[in-house]
């Protein structure tokens, strides 16, 4: 595993955009996986600042709220549009966010086939939450698990509760990208910001390889780059380079 620390948030946006600017200028109709969260944001920024070409790229989501209208301020695919489709010309046609119907009962089977058909995704951009989760896999998720409706963790729940009016309006369930799913992406591109993350970064870098801590899958991925700014580093062993 690669890990880049960078002095602030918007040097860490820098060092990823530059990365993923390589790969799309080296294959332009490079399969994209973005995440929402708000430490990719300055990636996305920064990628659009950059004027690349972006026309040819297929981008698919991680997850997705289940419940909320796709044109809801706060749902994934509203997101994804606005934040990341929009400014870096990726078209609609080519930008797909996994959707499960109310009653929870969608099969993750067809997301996973868009995928595929798309030849699997060549860079996945990835955050980690407060409590290690990776996409909405929840600890305790499964390393093979497949696209899927889980129910979201109190904890999860109270992380994103700043951009809803209150706790009540959070989802409760969301529809996920499996860890399974996550690792047979070619290259994992991974961006944490701030100190609430610092343990979760040190569980997953340093800790044992186990299912309590989804991120903790990382270590044993062959591609993966950790892009941190210092506060999310801030636990790190200094066994790692800087
Ligand atoms: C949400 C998303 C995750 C993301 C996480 C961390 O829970 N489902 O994919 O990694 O937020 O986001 P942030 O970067 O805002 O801390």
């Amino acid at each position: 595993m690669e890990i880049i620390v960078t002095e602030t948030l918007d040097s860490l946006g820098a060092a990823a955009a530059d990365l993923v600017l390589a790969q799309v200028r080296t294959k332009p109709s490079t399969v994209l996986g973005v995440a929402t969260g708000s430490s990719p944001l300055p990636v996305y920024e920064h990628l659009a600042l950059a004027g690349a070409d972006f026309s040819a790229v297929t981008c698919f989501a991680l997850d997705e709220y289940v419940g909320l209208p796709a044109e809801h301020e706060q749902s994934y695919a509203n997101i994804v549009r606005h934040r990341v489709a929009e400014p870096l010309g990726i078209t609609p046609e080519n930008t797909h966010v996994p959707r499960a119907s109310e009653d929870n009962s969608l099969d993750g089977g067809d997301y996973e086939d868009l995928i595929r058909l798309a030849g699997g995704i060549d860079l996945q951009v990835l955050g980690i939450g407060r409590n290690g989760h990776l996409a909405f896999n929840e600890p305790g998720s499964t390393f093979d698990s497949r696209t899927r409706v889980i129910p979201l963790t109190l904890d999860s729940r109270k992380a994103n509760a700043r951009f809803f009016s209150s706790l009540d309006n959070v989802p409760t369930h969301a529809i996920t990208q499996g860890l399974g799913t996550i690792m047979e992406a070619r290259h994992l591109l991974v961006v944490v910001s701030g100190i609430a993350k610092a343990t979760a970064v040190r569980s997953a870098v340093d800790g044992p390889v186990i299912e309590e801590v989804p991120a903790s899958i990382l270590q044993t991925h062959p591609n993966v780059t950790m892009v941190l700014d210092e506060a999310a580093a801030s636990l790190l062993s200094s066994t790692h380079a800087r």
